[in-house]
């Protein structure tokens, strides 16, 4: 068994990319996960069957407070305590910002704000009583990004999303830590990661004329990265399961950078 033996952790959007990979990483570190999502149980059925009775599904929408409530009943009556948060759903867009509609800019701050906001207000009593039991105290990991950190043209409401969430971070860490609530947050900072939300984005690019095919941008996405190369999920899974358990006890309100050197330059 490894670091987080015996700990409760919920992944949000934990179906596919950095949140399954980091599902993975926890349960082999030795954490039951409940994973939730916005497929239908039935499509979650491939990835339950790889973790067995350590992961369970629930659907559900990170905007939607009664699903916030479904997802904390699932928690309770299943495990009782919660110690480890991973607010990994989320979205992104693109676009001029003359172009942008206020529909699509309310749904990515509703995923990516919304979304973190929700989940860490529904569980903050369950993860305090959950993180006095254990050694470095309850996690809330919070998946911003380097988008969160420096602006990119073109990309100005997943920016302004991601910022929120690293400043969201700090402000609980700092309420946690200043009442003495045994919760650590720290925000997370992938770079670029080949995952179904990476290339669904590239698609968009090159449906929208802004480069002839998907693996052009990937060769320049490699080539402004000065390690050379996009993130797989795993690289960013072992950060996530680093924040998650006793190796962190003295972290909280940082942010964790995970991006080749991208924003070193
Ligand atoms: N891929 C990258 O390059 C990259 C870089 C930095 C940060 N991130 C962030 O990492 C997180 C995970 O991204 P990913 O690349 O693994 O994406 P992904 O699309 O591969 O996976 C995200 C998952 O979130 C789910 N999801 C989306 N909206 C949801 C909602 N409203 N409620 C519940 N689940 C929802 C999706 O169904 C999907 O399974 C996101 O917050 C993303 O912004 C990604």
């Amino acid at each position: 068994m490894g670091n987080l033996a015996g700990r409760i952790a919920l992944i949000t959007g934990g179906l596919r990319g950095i949140g399954l990979a980091s599902a993975r990483r926890l349960i082999a570190e030795g954490a039951a996960v409940v994973i939730t999502d916005l497929d239908p149980p039935a499509e979650a059925e491939v990835v339950l069957a790889e973790f067995g009775p350590a992961a369970s599904y629930v659907r559900a929408d990170v905007t939607s407070e009664s699903d916030w409530q479904a997802v904390h009943r699932h928690v309770l009556e299943r495990h009782g305590k919660l110690h480890i948060l991973v607010n990994n759903a989320g979205t992104d867009l693109t676009g001029a910002i003359e172009t942008l509609a206020l529909a699509d800019w309310r749904r990515i701050m509703a995923v990516n704000v919304d979304g973190v906001f929700l989940g860490t207000r529904t569980f903050t009593r369950l993860l305090a009583e959950s993180g006095a039991q254990v050694a470095g105290g309850a996690s809330i990991i919070n998946v911003s990004s380097i988008m969160g950190l420096v602006g990119m043209s073109e990309v100005a409401a997943y920016n302004a999303s991601k910022g929120a969430v690293r400043l969201f971070t700090k402000s609980i860490a700092l309420e946690f830590a200043t009442k003495r609530m045994p919760i650590r947050a720290n925000s997370l900072h992938p770079g670029f990661v080949e995952t179904p939300l990476l290339h669904a984005g590239f698609e968009r690019w090159v449906a929208s004329g802004a480069a002839e095919k998907v693996q052009d941008l990937i060769d320049g996405m490699n080539a402004a990265t000065p390690i050379g190369r996009l993130a797989q999920p795993d690289e960013i899974a072992g950060p996530v399961a680093f924040l998650a358990g006793p190796d962190s006890s003295y972290m909280t309100g940082a942010e964790l950078v995970i991006d080749g050197g991208w924003t070193a330059q």
